[in-house]
């Protein structure tokens, strides 16, 4: 018993942040990271884009062969440092031997954190208002010109988007500021449930449309035909974002990560799991497309334009509808959350800031920059900022934050991780931080870290770029 209580106070002496109370809630907090926006909303209408089953196949083995050693990296970097993205990178360069410039990448990955989650809390706030409009009734029955012009209103009312990004970035300030156990652990563990039971819900219900089979046909049959090499790409990078990899979330959530726990187990579970549950929201919004003779392939207006028509024409619309706008904001929200993290860890890491004032800082900065993206969708809609080079002509401030983060910043962030867990950390401290002594395992994750991730992560990069 002491013995136990000892090396338990050793080890979070160690860990001057604190630690995740156990790997169940580790996996759910990471699994709520990546589980997002990405999973929901964008997941479903790039899947419709690219045809279907193929693209998903390609997507599986992106998460496989890439994704999932990216994680393992990030999750080593933050366990082993023990500290924010910037501050970990730092103690593991000077540990290696190597330049503390490796820092940018902590630094890179804090900005564009910051960055993102101005205009994710942006999006968050649409989801909100849905959730509104679906229980007030105003889909029933509606005409798909009705609910495309309740999306057009959104977008054009500065002050109801205002409003919405408030209380989105006021809730995920809150759960922030109340620390690890507190305020992460407590909200992941009620929301991540949830989401799973909502979601099969959703499925359930799509399963009384009578157009399930169709649904599952699409998700997974594979046509070769329709899959062109920009739908191969769009699979790389998105099996990139939805695990939430390239922007030090992992390695700040993997720096409270306790020492018995297995990296290589907990990604795999954590990447099964995002997968899944974007596999099940294809399964629960196809369906109702096809059942109301919708195009799947609608683009990024897929749930906000195309869905709500179908949860207009079924019965118990309006209580599905409902919760599948509740379902995408907590998986909004869990997500945010991880966003804001890696900005407050670090600045809390300097004397007098404590976590609730870095988090409110933090918060408060970030909400500011939301602004930005808030006016993007009417007022500054026309506004250009380098429109006079033509890759950007037409870019709205937000567009131009969104490319920055999403095509630049978090494949280069991605790429660093791999470079320095693969090639600038000593293979025998990248065995001990894994805690992989034995088996094929290690050497099969070193390969694709060297080779095959930072490979793939260019290809995507420079056809991102062009
Ligand atoms: N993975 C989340 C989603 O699919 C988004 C997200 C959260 C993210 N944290 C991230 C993306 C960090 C990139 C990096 O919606």
């Amino acid at each position: 018993m002491s013995t136990e209580l000892r090396t338990k106070t050793t080890e979070e002496k160690s860990a001057p942040h604190g630690l995740w109370s156990s790997r169940m809630v580790f996996i759910l907090a990471a699994t709520g990271s990546a589980v997002g926006l990405g999973n929901i909303w964008k997941f479903p209408y790039i899947t419709g884009e690219n045809g279907g089953g193929a693209f998903v196949l390609v997507y599986l083995l992106c998460v496989a062969a890439i994704g999932i050693p990216i994680m393992m990296g990030e999750v080593l970097i933050g366990r082993k440092g023990r500290k924010s993205p910037i501050n970990s990178m730092r103690i593991l360069a000077d540990a290696e031997g190597k330049s503390r410039a490796w820092g940018a990448l902590g630094w890179s990955g804090v900005i564009a954190s910051f960055i993102i989650l101005s205009f994710y809390s942006v999006i968050g706030g649409w989801a909100t208002t849905y959730v509104g409009y679906s229980i007030s009734g105003s889909f029933s029955g509606a005409s798909a010109e009705t609910v495309s012009n309740l999306f057009s209103d959104l977008l054009g009312n500065p002050w109801k988007l205002t409003l919405w990004h408030t209380v989105f970035m006021g809730l995920t300030t809150l759960v922030v500021a109340r620390g690890v156990h507190a305020g992460l652990e407590k909200a992941v563990k009620f929301l991540m449930p949830t989401l799973f039971v909502l979601l099969l819900m959703l499925v359930g219900f799509a399963m009384t449309t009578g157009h399930f089979g169709a649904g599952l046909e699409f998700l997974f049959t594979p046509d070769f035909s329709k899959l062109t090499t920009a739908g191969v790409l769009t699979a790389m990078g998105h099996a990139f974002f939805t695990l939430s990899l390239g922007m030090g979330v992992m390695i700040a959530y993997g720096s409270y990560l306790p020492e018995n726990v297995s990296i290589a187990k907990t990604s795999i579970i954590v990447s099964l799991l995002d997968t899944v549950v974007a596999l099940l929201a294809g399964m629960a919004i196809f369906p109702l497309v096809f059942a109301n003779g919708m195009e799947p392939g609608a683009g990024p207006g897929l749930i906000f334009k195309t869905l709500p028509i179908a949860f207009g024409q079924i019965p118990g619309g309006i209580v599905f509808g409902t919760l599948f706008f509740v379902l995408l904001v907590f998986a909004a929200l869990t997500s945010s959350i991880s966003l804001l993290e890696p900005t407050v860890e670090w600045l809390e890491e300097h004397r007098g800031i404590n976590r609730k004032l870095s988090a409110l800082l933090t918060g408060g900065a970030i909400w500011l920059l939301g602004l930005v993206s808030v006016l993007s969708f009417n007022i500054w809609s026309d506004v250009a900022p380098l429109g006079m080079f033509e890759a950007f002509a037409g870019k709205t401030p937000f567009d131009l934050l969104d490319y920055l983060t999403a095509s630049i910043m978090l494949p280069l962030g991605g790429l660093l991780v791999a470079l320095f867990t693969g090639w600038a950390m000593s293979k025998e401290s990248a065995r001990e931080a894994l805690d992989m002594l034995d088996g094929p395992g290690f050497d099969v994750w070193r390969l694709l870290v060297r080779y095959v991730a930072p490979i793939g992560v260019t290809i995507v990069f420079f056809y991102n770029l062009g």
